[in-house]
């Protein structure tokens, strides 16, 4: 089958090898949708040309802002402030992405147009109440079917600013909210619950006026509307969320160790460094630096046996968000239970990922009680499987895809795994890493 790859062999031992990961997805949509309304060319150097970003050069061209690909960088001709020039009932595609279908909603407000944002079908039964709330609270229209795509939505120039209650830790939401912000005239306050912080670090970098004020778990940020930002450089880290595979499978993988090179180690991203750390992974950060006020460095793995159950504390959620379902199998690796609670957003992500992980954990052979809010994962550090797999029915999730590979090659037996178109979603040379690392795959 095309679509689809076998995996039937472990990956031999390797060591002190250096790679480089594609670059942050979170990133590469907020400096294009920015560069978009800044005034002026912005050059955006190593920015991740996966399916998601692309969809997002697609939407800013329709809304009248024009870029050229140069070889190392992209230029793109931003616009300013209120400046998107677009036809009445334009219909926008944010294909497969959440980020950013519910991230261009806040820039569309102050479009007095109609819009039509529309997206793929796991996409297309993704929750936007959560975004259509405060969009209407700023006064913009929208008519949706129980606030799913399609969503129509009707901004206006006379937006009123507004206090927002943040309280699902979505960095998606905070975003809406603080671009529609900007679009408004006045001074808009979020009290939102931790999460991803670029939107705001890049603003700040820009000097755009947005004040952030952080407490234990929420952050207050102040946006004072209608401020223009000037174009900029940016060049982009690469993506802990995609080096979180590459972490994972020289865990779990014998005498092996591994550099990743120029990672994103941005605070809130970092929770799964965190969670294996606690777990006693052998991971180490070398030659941290700055820029833009955002965290960088290499992460160093080293092949981890022992290692030891963990007891999840609810504050690492949302800097994790994204990766927990190699989290999870390295539970199903450790000697003992492990205990996660309230992760229900994970089934709001490009497929219901909590109950798919629990079915493949299941799959594998490893118990898993979850009840209300709490997950139990009974690891089992002598696992090792000798059975025939094939994944199939887990609705083209590019996060899935790429954690049954990991488990495939670390995990044994012999898998057919579908659906590896959907790795263009986030990381298109994925395949490419794991076999210059040896990994047999057909
Ligand atoms: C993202 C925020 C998170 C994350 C997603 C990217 C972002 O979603 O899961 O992959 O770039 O803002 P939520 O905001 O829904 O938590």
């Amino acid at each position: 089958m095309k679509n689809q790859v076998k995996i039937a062999n472990v990956i031999k031992p390797f060591k002190r090898k250096k790679i480089f990961v594609s670059s942050d997805k979170s990133l590469s949509i907020r400096c294009v949708l920015l560069s978009s309304i800044a005034v002026g060319r912005s050059k955006i150097f190593n920015l991740l040309e996966s399916e998601d970003v692309i969809n997002s050069l697609k939407i800013i061209k329709k809304l009248g802002v024009n870029y050229k690909k140069n070889k190392d960088y992209f230029e793109i001709y931003g616009v300013g402030i209120g400046g998107y020039d677009v036809k009445n009932n334009t219909i926008l595609d944010a294909g497969n992405s959440g980020t950013l279908a519910r991230c261009i909603l806040g820039l569309l407000s102050s479009l007095d147009k109609n819009i039509k944002l529309i997206g793929d079908r796991s996409l297309s039964r993704r929750d936007f109440i959560r975004v259509i709330r405060p969009l209407n609270l700023f006064g913009v229209k929208t008519k949706s079917l129980n606030g799913k795509l399609p969503l129509e939505i009707k901004g206006t120039k006379l937006l009123r600013p507004i206090n927002f209650y943040e309280n699902k830790a979505s960095a998606q939401v905070k975003t809406c909210v603080i671009f529609s912000a900007m679009n408004t005239p006045g001074i808009t306050k979020i009290k939102a619950k931790k999460s991803r912080n670029h939107t705001e670090l890049l603003l700040k970098y820009l000097n755009y006026p947005i004040r952030i004020k952080k407490l234990k778990s929420f952050d207050e940020i102040h946006v004072k509307g209608l401020n223009q930002i000037k174009s900029f450089d940016y060049k982009l880290p690469g993506d802990v969320s995609s080096a979180s595979f590459f972490i994972v499978l020289t865990l779990l993988s014998k005498n092996s160790s591994l550099i990743i090179k120029n990672i994103n180690l941005n605070p809130s991203r970092i929770g799964i460094l965190k969670i294996l750390n606690k777990m006693n992974a052998k991971i180490n950060i070398v030659n941290r630096k700055k820029y833009r006020g955002e965290l960088i460095g290499d992460i160093k793995i080293k092949s981890s046996i022992k290692l030891t159950p963990i007891n999840c504390p609810e504050s690492l959620n949302s800097s994790a968000i994204d990766e927990f379902l190699l989290i999870f199998l390295v539970a199903a690796k450790s000697k003992g239970v492990s205990t996660f609670r309230k992760l229900d957003e994970l089934n709001k992500k490009e497929s219901p990922r909590l109950n798919l992980a629990i079915s493949f954990l299941k799959m594998i052979g490893i118990k898993v009680i979850k009840k209300k809010d709490i997950i139990k994962i009974y690891g089992n550090s002598e696992l090792k499987l000798n059975k025939s797999y094939h994944i199939q029915k887990f609705l083209k999730d590019h996060r899935i895809f790429m954690m049954s590979v990991i488990a495939a090659l670390t995990l044994g037996g012999k898998w057919k795994i579908n659906d590896k178109d959907s790795i263009k979603t986030s990381f298109p040379n994925f395949l490419e890493i794991v076999k210059k690392l040896g990994a047999k795959i057909n």
